[in-house]
């Protein structure tokens, strides 16, 4: 078997103390199941920008292209740096460059963890974000600066082909997820009668080749407010970059907060290498204190080693995750607890290694 080569960039803040947990989880995950997986770090972001003035260095990104995967904490340091230099002097170049047009944020309410909802019930969908345009296509620009007349333009920029390839991608996760088999569309073309209605043509067009999945188009103002008063009723949720950034820190609020949630920005084809992240930011405000929740950057880990092809390590990390959660005993302060990122991370390896040997008690092997 060949190896995975991972590319490392804990970041700033509580990035690096998450990361650390998740590469503690990759390691026992190494161990236990002898997956062939090896990682270099690189202490790009905030500080590296105050000495280089840039947040990678100019051949970043041809670095990051040996890999087949990346693993990122969060950049960000808003007091120093302002945070579209961090966003647009990584994010946002690794999520274009290497087309990584899909951005996966699963919402799933995990037995243990408390909703904010009061009527929560099963929770269980994945949003399925455009991640390279839209929105976020970074075209505009500033004219008359400081004058009264000053002016700014931020266009949003949709492709047929941008817009099809993470719509078929949500159809095919529909599909393979055999669950309710539901696209939600979120669109807005009552208002955005340009781009949202050529957005909701392409849904149209790309469910007629999977007759098999049903779908519905909803606003994203009513989708955000269904998503609190029915959030059971969703299966995918195919959403543009800025409404699918809203929506996934939406959702993530509905089954116990942004510390839990995970993200992949994918690439499909594999052309180029995909990234896992947690979907929280840096969070100066807790940084250093080992108040951050792991979980999202282990479970970004999962879905990490869910893409390289390493199915049973993913779900051994799921269900370690899972375990712990539900039992309760080994909580950050955002569960309510008073346990520390380090303790977190630690139970979930003190998991894995249970579970894998039950496994192996249980097939004699
Ligand atoms: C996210 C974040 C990023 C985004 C920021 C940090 C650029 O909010 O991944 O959701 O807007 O995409
Ligand atoms: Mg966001």
């Amino acid at each position: 078997m060949t190896g995975h080569r991972v590319a490392v960039i804990p970041g700033d803040n509580v990035g690096p103390e998450v990361i650390r947990e998740g590469l503690g989880v990759l390691g026992t995950i190494r161990r236990v199941l002898a997956v062939d997986l090896e990682w270099d770090s690189f202490a790009w972001g905030s500080e590296y920008y105050r000495q280089f003035g840039q947040v990678m260095p100019s051949d970043g990104l041809d670095t990051l292209s040996r890999y087949e995967a990346i693993y990122l904490g969060a950049v960000g340091d808003p007091a120093r740096v302002p945070d579209r230099i961090m966003s647009w002097g990584l994010v946002q170049p690794v999520r274009k460059a290497f087309e990584q047009y899909v951005n996966v944020r699963p919402i799933t309410l995990i037995p243990g963890v408390q909703s904010p909802l009061r009527i929560a019930g099963e929770i269980d969908y994945v949003i399925v974000r455009e991640n390279t345009e839209g929105e976020y296509a970074g075209v505009g620009g500033r004219i008359h600066k400081g004058h009264p007349s000053e002016l700014a333009t931020q266009t949003s920029i949709f492709t047929r082909e941008g817009v099809q390839r993470v719509m078929r991608y949500a159809f095919q996760l529909a599909r393979r997820r055999n669950g309710k088999k539901l696209v939600t569309s979120a669109t807005k073309s009552n208002a955005l009668n340009h781009s949202m209605v050529f957005w909701d043509e392409v849904f149209e067009e790309t469910s007629e080749k999977f007759a098999d999945v049903s779908t519905e188009r909803v606003h994203v103002d009513a989708l955000s407010m269904h998503l609190v008063t029915k959030p059971g009723h969703f299966d995918v949720i195919v959403a543009s970059n800025l409404f699918g950034d809203i929506l996934s820190d939406l959702g993530a609020a509905t089954v116990g907060g942004i510390g839990l949630a995970p993200g992949a920005n994918l690439n499909p084809e594999r052309q180029f290498p995909s990234m896992f992240e947690p979907i929280h930011g840096s969070a100066p405000d807790i940084a250093g204190r080992g108040l951050a929740n792991p979980i999202g950057s282990i479970a970004a880990a999962g879905l990490m080693l869910e893409f390289l092809g390493e199915t049973l390590a993913a779900r051994l990390v799921r269900s370690a995750i899972e375990a712990v959660l539900r039992e309760g005993a080994v909580r950050t302060p955002d569960l309510g607890g008073t346990s520390s990122t380090g303790a977190m991370g630690a139970e979930v390896c003190k998991k894995i290694q249970e579970l894998a040997s039950h496994r192996a008690e249980g097939t004699g092997s």
